[in-house]
């Protein structure tokens, strides 16, 4: 008999977008930052006592968590740290899904949430999107949990925040808002999070994108006080690390910095977004710091062209996703080589 749990080995684990082997690819594939963090960043890691590693860390984060719940006006025990917003992501499914019960998520989205519903042996509900990749609203009763992602991944669109309050308000279940690319949009639901009569809606955003802090592990989410206690509850004793703590502090601290990139970043995505429409690509109108685009030729065989040429970005084979890539928006210099190599492909 397999000495894996049936679920366990039943499953199929989520696939990281790929690594590069070697310096001087142009890595459009995981959404990351383009820039450096901070520089109080670097500071943090100079001034950082190398000693004070023998001991254990915060085991809440209270110095962090102070700073988050200042800056998105609510209290510290509303906020909730965590090694990345996808150990966030698993603790929820832990804390507000029984086994057996059931989450919902739009289809596309995020694959790693099929895969968490899996490991906690839940019923998975994707709610199809519409054919435009917009969204309609769920109904109220339709899974014991609801991952609502805005702007969505991969198709880089977002919701109008009145719209997800208004579900926020009907919904039986317990909702978790992955906001991981509210910086690069215009508007988000952190005050659906934050609203005194909130009893089951969580806000949880990531520092891997605007923050340019993938490498780190660091997210959070805020809401209602007993949701966040259920979190806290069942978390490992310390999730976050000394130097995670320090570092995300420092980062946290200089919202300048980060809104100073994430400009950047949107002006590089309307530059490219032109580009590749004036040369006959659909690209849909994005919210978040990468493109989901058509491109006039076949997706597979361009994605792959472009892997060829050191070039990475991700291609989603599922049936609705298929003729499309999704491309992470780089520097203006990495830009303009995709779209130099592109034009060798008639794209
Ligand atoms: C929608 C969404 N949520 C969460 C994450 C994971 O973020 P983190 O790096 O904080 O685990 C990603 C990463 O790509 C994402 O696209």
């Amino acid at each position: 008999m397999s000495p894996i749990c049936k679920h366990v080995d039943a499953l199929t684990g989520y696939t990281p977008g790929e690594q590069p082997r070697f310096d001087g690819m142009v890595k459009l594939n995981t959404n990351e930052n383009p820039y450096p963090p901070s520089p109080g960043v670097q500071d943090a890691l100079k001034a950082f006592d190398w000693e004070k590693l023998r001991l254990y860390p915060d085991p809440v984060c209270n110095k962090v968590r102070a700073l988050i719940a200042e800056q998105n006006g609510c209290t510290a025990d509303q906020v909730f740290v965590g090694n990345g917003s996808d150990e966030i992501l698993a603790l929820f499914t832990r804390a507000f899904v029984e086994v057996g019960g059931s989450i919902g998520y739009f289809d596309p989205t995020y694959s790693l949430y099929s895969v968490l519903a899996a490991i906690r042996d839940a019923t998975v509900k994707p709610f199809p999107l519409n054919d435009d990749f917009t969204c309609s609203t769920p109904p109220a009763d339709y899974a014991d949990a609801f991952i609502w992602t805005n702007p969505n991944a991969p198709t880089s669109l977002m919701a109008d925040p009145e719209m997800i309050a208004e579900f926020a308000k009907s919904f039986k279940g317990v909702l978790l808002i992955d906001e991981a690319y509210a910086d690069f949009a215009p508007a988000n639901c952190m005050a659906v999070a934050t609203a005194a009569e909130n009893t089951n809606t969580l806000v949880m955003r990531t520092l891997s994108k605007s923050y340019s802090l993938a490498g780190m592990r660091f997210g959070y989410c805020v809401g209602p006080k007993p949701l966040i206690d259920a979190l806290y509850k069942i978390k490992d004793s310390y999730n976050m690390d000394a130097l995670a703590q320090v570092i995300g502090y420092a980062a946290l601290a200089d919202q300048a910095h980060m809104k100073r990139n994430a400009e950047a970043i949107i002006a590089t995505r309307v530059n490219l977004a032109a580009a590749l429409t004036a040369r006959g690509w659909q690209v849909l109108p994005s919210a978040s710091n990468f493109l989901f685009a058509k491109p006039p030729v076949e997706a597979a065989t361009l994605f792959a062209a472009l892997r060829e040429r050191h070039i990475f970005v991700r291609y989603f084979p599922a049936p609705k996703t298929k003729d499309y890539l999704r491309i992470t928006i780089g520097t203006p210099a990495e830009v303009e080589k995709l779209l130099a190599v592109l034009a060798d492909y008639n794209a």
